[in-house]
């Protein structure tokens, strides 16, 4: 149980629990156009009808060959979805819709500096540069099927362009958020076994041209130290010709993409017909240990999941101008900034910068330019926009008729402020739950079908049965309102997987605790254990409470506490180190440091700022903690084990601590609540 193993504090126990709120109703007006209006769909897909009703998800697709099997459960839980079948994702996503869609905006990039003028790529402008890049990819690089590709890269139209590329070749892409570092980069390279990396010089930043190329040769670095050599890098230019950055390119190995592509001007690639089972891309997150993993993400069951819920979920129509303000290098942006979006025909907005730059305005200018009707966002940048700006979206003349919230949970006050200012009273929301192995929403209301309610995401959406289990393997009552593990009965064609190359990891990690039969076929026996604590509410919504393990979600990002603590090891005057989640008015959670050091050394604020720089290096400026503390000692149990509970408690303000008996130096306590809360 590699990943569940040390469980002494949580997310979940540091929740904040609201009050139940009032309902509040969608309008007419959205349930006139909504795509589905149906309640009839949730019987469709019952579990009586399971696997089968996932039939009308995959059918959104254009399939080269039907698949023979739904779901293969043989090799269990490494589920497989419509096995037989071929598809090609970037077929579904591009050329299929030029027939009708040609001189559509398929992406609109919208650059961070507020005078470069946004760039509309039609669909037929999509298939060109997709081709032209899979020719490079194909003949220049030699790519093949089955490859991997490290993709570190920003919010700009060649990203969303090069995954195509990729998925027209049957190449599997691993996209790394630009904003981790190179030596978090570099491991990502060396686990996926890369052989390319694709980078770009430069990008904007808070008003800065941000150098990126540099973490490209400390990634090389890194990976060569794993034992992974990378061939070529690939290099885009923000402004085509002109270099930003300071790191020299390295003859041989680092080429200019502008340049290359000035060879494959014209070509065309047939898309390759790939198995319905085959990885469509990797994507790391963080779990209890400190290495971090890849969720390996399916061709067909994916795009069929993700189509089926950009269409009725988000409830978007080709006519939308969809924006979904994440970041491509998270899986919220791989779904639905890219993949479900365009599977379906949308127009999707894509936003390089941060949203408060120049100023709190600048979403509300973007939706009233593009004229903006579907936004997505997560509650910290709702939190944060609501702080510096909160009269801010009434001057702009906009209308959202949908919005949504993903990440983490959303206080009921900042939803209020965001269905009355933001949505200006007439927008639905829906909150939508699930994680990034879950490929796509686990929980949601239906934004036409059902009422809102501020705090709670909503029922399993179709084809999702959740249910709530005690530590023991108990049910919780359905509605009961008690606090549980929450699970998924039956496997939908999202899911990932596995683990990139760790399989024993995956069965541990998601399917251990609560499998009794290990042995069996049959997935009524694998619930997939998400790793959220939940409660439902007798109307059937879900309340997520937050991670049950080693995970802290920092603005919507997950990091690793033991990835944290290992950071912090680095710095040699530290002796121990324990990192736990501190509620935070905008950031929901951020990480506390609590560090000891080794003896002969004194507390300073050198070594304070050694850990936060060491944290930046090996993780990025998003794990940055909001504390340092040097303590005299860790508050330890006779055992030898760190109570990082005492210490989240702490940090959390409680004046209970819980039980100290237990410890060997319950003194040490004291001391720390001096240090951490004062007098
Ligand atoms: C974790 C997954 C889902 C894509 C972005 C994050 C938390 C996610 C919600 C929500 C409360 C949420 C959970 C989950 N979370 N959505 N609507 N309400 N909590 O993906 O990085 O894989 O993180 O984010 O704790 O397990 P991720």
């Amino acid at each position: 149980m590699a990943d569940q193993e040390r469980l002494e504090v949580s997310e979940a126990e540091v929740a904040v629990h609201w009050q139940e709120e009032d309902y509040y109703y969608p309008p007419v007006e959205f349930i006139a156009q909504a795509n589905m209006t149906d309640a009839g769909i949730y019987e469709r897909f019952s579990l009586e009808n399971f696997p089968e009703c996932f039939k009308e998800y995959a059918d959104l697709l254009d399939w080269y060959q039907y698949w023979h099997t739904t779901l293969d459960t043989s090799d269990a839980p490494c589920w497989k979805w419509f096995v037989g079948g071929k598809i090609n994702a970037c077929y579904n996503c591009v050329d299929r819709h030029l027939p009708r869609y040609r001189n559509k905006a398929a992406l609109i990039f919208v650059p961070e500096p507020e005078e470069e003028p946004h760039v509309a790529i039609t669909y037929q402008e999509l298939y060109v540069r997709v081709n032209e890049v899979a020719a490079l990819l194909r003949d220049f690089v030699g790519l093949k099927t089955g490859d991997r590709v490290t993709i570190h890269m920003p919010m700009v139209p060649e990203l969303p362009i090069m995954m195509l590329a990729c998925a027209r070749l049957g190449v599997i892409h691993s996209v790394v958020f630009a904003g981790f570092s190179g030596q978090a980069c570099g491991e990502r390279i060396a686990d996926s076994g890369s052989h390319i990396l694709v980078t770009m010089d430069g990008y904007y930043r808070n008003g800065q041209l941000l150098d990126h190329k540099v973490k490209a040769d400390e990634a090389l670095k890194a990976a060569q130290e794993l034992g992974q050599t990378v061939d070529k890098v690939l290099v885009w230019r923000r402004h085509r010709g002109q270099y930003a950055s300071q790191a020299p390119m390295v003859e041989g190995r680092d080429y200019f993409m502008d340049d290359l592509l000035a060879n494959y001007g014209g070509q065309r690639v047939e898309p390759v017909k790939m198995p319905a089972e085959a990885p469509l891309f990797l994507m790391y997150t963080s779990g209890t240990t400190g290495k971090p993993k890849a969720a390996q993400h399916s061709t067909g069951g994916y795009l069929s999941y993700v189509a089926g819920t950009s269409k009725y979920v988000q409830d978007i129509h080709p006519e939308d101008v969809y924006w979904c303000m994440a970041d491509i290098g998270w899986i919220t942006g791989h779904s639905y900034i890219v993949y479900g979006p365009l599977a379906i025909a949308a127009t999707s907005v894509l936003y390089e910068g941060v949203p408060t730059y120049p100023d709190a305005g600048r979403p509300w200018r973007i939706a009233e330019r593009l004229n903006v009707n579907i936004f997505h966002t997560a509650p910290t940048a709702i939190r944060m926009l609501r702080k510096v700006g909160p009269e801010e979206p009434k001057k702009y003349n906009y209308q959202f008729k949908h919005m949504t919230t993903v990440g983490e949970p959303i206080e009921p006050e900042v939803w209020k402020w965001y269905y009355e200012v933001v949505g200006k009273g007439k927008a639905v929301i829906v909150d939508t739950w699930w994680q990034t192995e879950t490929g796509g929403f686990l929980c949601s209301t239906m934004p036409a079908l059902h009422p809102m309610k501020p705090g709670s995401t909503g029922p399993g959406v179709p084809g999702i049965h959740p249910v709530i289990y005690d530590e023991e393997g108990n049910e919780i009552p359905a509605g009961s309102g008690k606090a549980g593990n929450i699970c998924i009965r039956n496997p939908w064609p999202g899911a990932f997987q596995t683990i990139w190359g760790d399989r024993d990891r995956y069965v541990a990690t998601y399917y251990a605790k609560y499998c009794k039969n290990k042995e069996s076929k049959d997935w009524r026996d694998w619930p997939y254990l998400t790793g959220d604590a939940a409660m439902q509410a007798a109307d059937g919504y879900y309340r997520i409470l937050g991670r049950i393990d080693d995970v802290i979600n920092v603005a919507g990002h997950r990091l690793g506490t033991k990835e944290l603590e290992s950071a912090c090891l680095l710095v040699p005057e530290v002796a121990e180190a324990s990192v736990v989640p501190r509620v935070d008015e905008l950031r929901g959670r951020v990480p506390d440091v609590y560090i000891s050091l080794k003896p002969g050394y004194a507390p300073s604020q050198e070594i304070k700022d050694a850990v936060v720089k060491s944290i930046e290096d090996t993780i990025g400026k998003i794990a940055r903690p909001k504390n340092v503390y040097i303590v005299p000692d860790m508050p330890k149990t006779r055992s030898g084990k760190i109570m990082r509970r005492v210490l989240a408690a702490l940090s959390n303000n409680q004046q209970d601590v819980g039980d100290v008996t237990t410890l060997v130096n319950p003194e040490v306590v004291e001391e720390i609540r001096q240090m951490v809360q004062g007098s």
